[in-house]
């Protein structure tokens, strides 16, 4: 169920900010799709918008920190192309790559235009409290000893953050995960729990987003993974999302 929010980006805010502390997540639908101006001046309330940097996302984006994810290309093995292809995107949360400071604390995306097929290209979230709670105690604990390898020591797969458990972590498919094991859990013991997770990620219980119009989704990005599935490109109707990362 979408809370509806009018007016200014300040009352748009007021409704997401309610919709946050409730669920960690807000859908909230617009009277109507806010403008470049407006969209930025409502993630102004909620932190501070990345600048969008990528070298190959440039072509898409406005105002330096406005993504425009259109889908322009079929199924592409580039992943900096993928947001913008039919491909499905695996769970994640955002920038797992980073250091938690380095990474945004908000993902917020509207709906321009659902394009041909609305059903498909689902953004797809799933809780990460869900998840903790499918992982065994012990699997946690190897987890929260364990990091990706090129980040600095301490920025773990799971992290205490504000009194809660926390994900930074993505579901890299078919590429490989170098990770480090910052006690000395076993090889074995790392893949487990890393399996696990990853398990508890796609069990069931995802919730799936139907783009429409003036829909717009925040996803706090220390409560949900996110993903969307397949679509479709319809070169004469393109899906249209904006998206802004805060932190
Ligand atoms: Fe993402």
């Amino acid at each position: 169920m979408a809370a509806t929010a009018g007016g200014s980006p300040g009352d748009v805010a007021d409704v997401v900010r309610a919709e946050l502390r409730q669920h960690g997540a807000a859908v909230v639908e617009l009277a109507d799709t806010l403008s470049d101006e407006d969209f930025r001046a409502f993630g102004a309330h909620l932190g501070d918008a990345m600048p969008e940097i990528a070298p190959a996302v440039q072509p898409f984006v406005t105002d330096g920190v406005i993504l425009n994810l259109v889908t322009r290309h079929a199924h592409t093995a580039d992943t900096s192309l993928q947001p913008f292809a039919e491909n499905s995107l695996s769970l994640h949360s955002e920038g797992s790559g980073r250091t938690a400071g380095e990474q945004p604390r908000y993902i917020v995306l509207m709906c321009e235009d659902p394009g041909a097929d609305p059903a498909s290209a689902q953004t797809v979230l799933v809780s990460m409290s869900v998840v903790l709670q499918r992982l065994s105690a012990e699997d946690r604990a190897v987890l929260s000893r364990t990091r990706y390898a090129d980040l600095p020591a301490g920025e773990t797969i799971l992290r205490e953050h504000e009194g809660r458990e926390v994900f930074a972590f993505r579901d890299f498919l078919h590429d490989e995960l170098k990770w480090v094991n910052e006690g000395d859990d076993g090889d074995d013991a790392v893949d487990r729990a890393l399996q696990a997770l990853l398990a508890g990620m796609y069990e069931s219980g995802a919730s799936g987003v139907l783009w429409r119009r003036g829909l717009l989704v925040v996803i706090d990005n220390t409560y949900f993974f996110h993903g969307r599935t397949a679509g479709v490109s319809s070169p004469a109707h393109p899906r249209h999302l904006k998206r802004l990362r805060l932190r």
